[in-house]
């Protein structure tokens, strides 16, 4: 009999995932901004797929009493309560390490496009105003030998610190504990209010979760010099956004680059989005075609092998 699965998402899946699912059972779509499908189809459910960020709890899980596996199109899983679906023995699958790279070229990206002032740049250079080269205009950070701090060094955050190596950057991280891997990319640890006093750009790549919401507040950003760039290709919810605008419109900090915001994305008239020192994209770290159709495959292969009671590739719970 074919499997009875929930494709849980807001927009239509990246394109390969469609097919790859129907080719595996009958597929019933929540879009979670709207009503939930009738609960008779609920308690057929035997596999969810989630692609997007809308919460999955508990009480959700127990509208599904077939439930086996929880997939998740990407790595983080802030959005799904793990504990509730360990309480009831689902196993939860998502997409780790595929998408390091990506998300790294991607911090990289926003660091050097804050501290050299590309966006602004780009736009001056379409506009009327631009009438005569001029050098003393539009001066940005050196980046090259510059000190990077790393929160997070993870494996998305090594990627960064590999990046950094080939500019000539020095790298400090500060994680929960020293990283094993910190030898090798001749990084060294030292406390978050070291890192945010010493480094030229901090590089948040930590994942969000209960020790890492609001992480970077007034206080931290207070702690940064003058002169640093703050990136966030982590989650929104681990940096303060009013505080962050307030350190940004006093001009207490250069610059910041911002993959990810909360909300997200942010009302349209939030005060963030008037400033010229932020850098803001939607949400694309790990937005390739490369790394997508990987983080498709791995995702719909985590959900198979939960609807066929095997170990799943990845899990995180
Ligand atoms: C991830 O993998 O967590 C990305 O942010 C996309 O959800």
């Amino acid at each position: 009999m074919a499997h009875q699965i929930l494709l849980r998402s807001e927009v239509e899946p990246y394109k390969t995932i469609r097919p790859l699912l129907e080719a595996m059972g009958q597929l019933c779509q929540w879009n979670p901004l709207a009503a939930p499908p009738a609960p008779e189809a609920l308690q057929r459910i035997e596999g969810l797929y989630n692609f997007g960020h809308h919460h999955i709890g508990g009480e959700m899980m127990d509208l599904m009493p077939c439930l086996k596996v929880i997939s998740n199109f990407g790595v983080g899983v802030d959005h799904i309560d793990l504990e509730a679906a360990r309480q009831r023995n689902i196993p939860v699958g998502n997409t780790p390490k595929l998408l390091d790279g990506a998300t790294a070229d991607m911090t990289f990206a926003l660091l050097l496009a804050a501290a050299r002032n590309l966006v602004q740049g780009d736009h001056f250079a379409r506009s009327a105003e631009f009438t005569h080269y001029d050098p003393s205009f539009m001066l940005g950070q050196e980046v090259h030998g510059a000190v990077l701090g790393i929160v997070g060094l993870g494996s998305i955050g090594c990627q960064v610190a590999r990046r950094a190596l080939a500019f000539d950057m020095r790298v400090i991280y500060h994680n929960r504990q020293p990283s094993a891997r910190a030898a090798e990319l001749g990084a060294r640890y030292v406390t978050l209010d070291e890192l945010l006093s010493q480094a030229d750009f901090v590089a948040l790549n930590m994942p969000l979760t209960s020790q890492t919401r609001g992480m970077i507040g007034r206080r931290e950003l207070a702690l940064m010099k003058p002169t640093a760039v703050l990136v966030n290709a982590a989650r929104g919810g681990v940096v303060d956004h009013q505080a962050l605008f307030e350190t940004l419109q006093a001009k207490a900090i250069w610059a910041a680059g911002l993959d990810v915001t909360e909300p997200e994305p942010l009302p349209r008239d939030h005060p963030l989005l008037g400033l010229d020192n932020v850098i803001i994209v939607p949400h694309l770290g790990s937005a390739t075609h490369q790394t997508r159709q990987a983080m498709a495959q791995r995702s719909v292969d985590n959900l198979r092998a939960g609807l066929e009671g095997k170990p799943l590739l990845s899990r995180v719970a």
